[in-house]
């Protein structure tokens, strides 16, 4: 059987673990020791201390002021210092942010056969989903998700997309493009604040046929949190990923230097984070940070990942305006249809993959 396109291995949700009432978790979901968690997060507490920057980039999205000086210092700061920031007055209503979050959570509400019918398989990942990675054997995350491409329009898997709710499907659309619209503005702040024309990285990414997919996570109550995660530490394959946190639930960790960092999001803020494409792009002037999910025993989680990466089939490698003699290229060009497909098959694994990237 090709691993590529089936799972080799029984799928099992992880909501049926969870809901078992079972008061241990199997062995394929705990971590080795060094990956653990340490401190278990409290879900409304985290730690205290730094968080991620907030940053208001009213002016930016509505143009009164689109090469307003500050917010662009501000994006470049936070994306060199943190490779991630939160982002507030985006232009995204809280009535779609909200109606978004409120479709997805009945969704995984819904009983498990009715869920079953998107399960999705490792061909394109489409649909309902409880691993990333095809190895045998594979110790697992606790946690589920619903997967779908968006754009380009042309490549979406029609049969994976909900036929039980029009509301989600349609409001899935349009937060679509909404949040395309927004990854095109921080394209646009990105490109600036790297020196480079303001559309160069649009352009890098396809322009209208700029790819984009939704990771919808489902994280629920897990009897033992400190023995494994919700999302093993990573840092994204593509371009921007914009998410809508759970602002009840803590949960996500940012790494910075040895320690990780609990964002805590501030209301109606998207958390804006740049991925390896980006890192590619800009020859390792920005770079991508390692995340990862806590989960815990009181509460469960909802997270929707907008990823917005470069066509498919186009060749991604430093821009040529920020290589020269004292900076040669760092990595080699890749396809990010050739690129994703580490991911695919090994699963989260930290920083590893753009380290064979390296020129
Ligand atoms: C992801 C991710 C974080 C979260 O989907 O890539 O990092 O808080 N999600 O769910
Ligand atoms: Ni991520």
């Amino acid at each position: 059987m090709d691993c590529m396109k089936e799972w080799l291995e029984p799928i099992i949700r992880v909501q049926s673990l969870s809901e078992s009432g079972a008061s241990s978790i199997p062995k394929r979901y705990v971590k080795p020791p060094a990956e653990r968690p340490g401190q278990v997060i409290s879900p409304n507490e985290g730690t205290h201390g730094s968080n991620v920057p907030v940053i208001d980039i009213r002016s930016l999205v509505n143009e009164s002021n689109p090469s307003d000086e500050a917010t662009l210092r501000a994006i470049s700061q936070a994306c060199r210092d943190w490779g991630f920031f939160q982002v507030v007055n985006h232009g995204v209503s809280a009535e779609m942010m909200a109606t978004m979050r409120d479709s997805w959570n009945e969704f995984f509400r819904m009983p498990m056969a009715e869920k079953q019918r998107y399960a999705n398989s490792p061909a394109t990942f489409e649909g309902y989903g409880s691993r990333l990675g095809v190895q045998n054997g594979a110790i697992l995350d606790w946690g589920d998700y619903f997967f779908l491409q968006l754009f380009p329009e042309s490549i979406r898997c029609k049969e994976k997309w909900p036929t039980c709710s029009t509301t989600l499907c349609e409001t899935t659309e349009k937060y679509g493009r909404e949040l395309r619209n927004l990854c095109r503005i921080l394209t646009q702040a990105l490109s600036v604040t790297l020196g480079l024309e303001k559309t160069m990285l649009w352009r890098a990414f396809g322009e209208e046929e700029v790819g984009s997919s939704l990771r919808v996570n489902y994280y629920p109550k897990c009897p033992q949190p400190d023995l494994t995660l919700g999302l093993s530490a990573h840092s994204d394959p593509g371009g921007i990923t914009v998410l809508l946190p759970d602002y009840r639930v803590l949960g996500l960790q940012v790494r910075r230097g040895d320690e990780w960092i609990t964002v805590k999001p501030v209301a109606d803020s998207f958390i804006v984070n740049i991925g390896d494409q980006i890192q590619v792009l800009s020859n390792a002037i920005y770079k991508s940070v390692e995340h990862r999910v806590t989960v815990n025993s009181v509460e469960e989680r909802a997270s929707i990942a907008f990823f917005f990466n470069p066509r498919g089939d186009l060749l991604i490698g430093p821009a040529k305006e920020l290589v020269n003699n004292d900076r040669p290229p760092q990595y080699k060009f890749m396809t990010y249809n050739e690129y994703r497909l580490y991911m695919r098959k090994l699963g989260p694994c930290g920083k590893s993959h753009i380290e064979t990237m390296k020129a």
